[in-house]
């Protein structure tokens, strides 16, 4: 049974999809690993660490895939990195075939199976398979200490000789897990902290790490599997018209609020910002997906009414090496989960396998990704 961990080429990637401790425990398991050089040095682990833990190196992409029943990576390959895939291997990732609709079309043609992370379903038996929910965390923590860095105010209530300094406000929307984890960094950084969510149970657990929950009086279309439904465009506006004077009267406002296959809901406009006291923040960590702020930018800053938007871009790389190390645990649960003694045998009367599975002998198994190509097509 062999296994190919190739580098990451996207720009500004600097994730790995294994770390040392998870090849040896693969290795253990009878697993070949094998590594291409230099794979793990954005992460800071170096070759000799992988060696050590008896992964075997190779000089290329090409020469790590040759022959291996799996391929492990966090991005989705770029159509050139497809070329160096052999036909009948298996590529496992956090990839949202979906909205890279050219590369399944290329990994099809390849005969490349596909698998990815982004799709495993929310059911107990896959938690420590769940790499959203890890990137997730050090996305939300993350967040929170930019806020910090980023406010011309002090986070934590201070009585000083000079006087008293008030903490910072801080307001979080959407706490699922990232927004769970920077309602407790900023808490422990001393800030002030009220979360809003639309899903009742989060309630609790926003509570339970010192927040207040904001009230709204608008009721809420709960979804399956642990997930937010996306809520009508009136639920959004009249959410929008609630929540205003609750940005305004904040100094950060941390935006977290996603559903699933679909653009974030926007929660904050512009007019909101304009009510912002002078200096503050806004951390939007839906920037990529469609934003949860009418003006934040993808891997930018921008300033407006002196608030500034940082629209993060693939935050959970900003802290590569816990990153890593959370991702290859989970895509290590995965993979062995696929095995059955000892050989690569998925079993797609699974739940987690058949959900997850997007490519299968040449074949679109993936149904939203299959109707995207249906409807490029027509
Ligand atoms: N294995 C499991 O059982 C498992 C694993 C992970 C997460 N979960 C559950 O799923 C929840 C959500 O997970 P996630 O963080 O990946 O979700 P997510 O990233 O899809 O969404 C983030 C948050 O945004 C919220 N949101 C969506 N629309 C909103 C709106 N208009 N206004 C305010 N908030 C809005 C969602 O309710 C969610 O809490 C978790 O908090 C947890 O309870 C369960």
């Amino acid at each position: 049974m062999k296994l190919a961990v190739l580098s990451e080429t996207r720009p500004g990637e600097r994730r790995v999809a294994l770390v040392p401790d998870m090849v040896a425990k693969l290795v253990s398991a009878g697993v070949e690993v094998t590594l291409q050089q230099g794979a793990g040095l954005g992460s800071y682990f170096d070759d000799s660490a992988f060696h050590e833990s008896g992964a075997r190196l190779a000089p290329d992409a090409k020469s790590a895939a040759d022959g291996a029943d799996a391929v492990l990576k966090v991005q989705a390959p770029t159509p050139a990195e497809v070329e160096t895939l052999p036909g009948g291997t298996t590529l496992i990732g956090l990839f949202q075939p979906s909205s890279q609709i050219e590369v399944v079309k290329k990994l099809a043609e390849s005969r490349v199976d596909m698998f990815s992370l982004d799709l495993l379903p929310r059911i107990s038996r896959a938690q420590g398979m769940d790499a959203l929910s890890s990137q997730a965390t050090v996305q939300g923590y993350k967040a929170a200490l930019m806020a910090a860095d980023m406010l011309p105010r002090f986070f934590p209530m201070f009585m000083t000789a000079a006087g008293t300094v008030p903490p910072a406000k801080v307001l979080v929307l959407g706490a699922g897990v990232a927004g769970l984890q920077a309602i407790a960094t900023a808490r422990r950084l001393g800030a002030v902290v009220r979360a809003y969510d639309v899903r009742a149970a989060s309630r609790q657990e926003v509570e339970s790490l010192g927040a207040s929950f904001v009230e709204i009086a608008l009721e809420t279309k709960e979804g399956a599997g642990g997930y937010a439904s996306a809520q009508s465009e009136e639920f959004l506006a009249a959410q929008r018209e609630l929540i205003g004077a609750q940005v305004a009267a904040s100094d950060v406002v941390i935006t977290t609020a996603a559903i699933p296959g679909r653009a974030a809901p926007l929660l904050v406009t512009s007019e909101m910002v304009d009510a912002m006291p002078a200096g503050s923040v806004i951390i939007d960590i839906a920037a990529e997906s469609g934003g949860n702020c009418e003006l934040s930018q993808p891997g930018s800053d921008v300033v407006h009414h002196n608030v500034t938007i940082r629209g993060t871009a693939n935050l959970a790389s900003s802290m590569p090496t816990h990153a890593s190390a959370l991702y290859a645990r989970n895509i290590s649960n995965f993979f062995l989960a696929m095995l059955k003694d000892g050989e690569f045998k998925p079993d797609f009367d699974d739940e987690i396998i058949s959900a997850t599975c997007v490519l299968r002998s040449g074949e679109v198994v993936h149904p939203p990704t299959r109707e995207r190509i249906h409807q490029d097509v027509t």
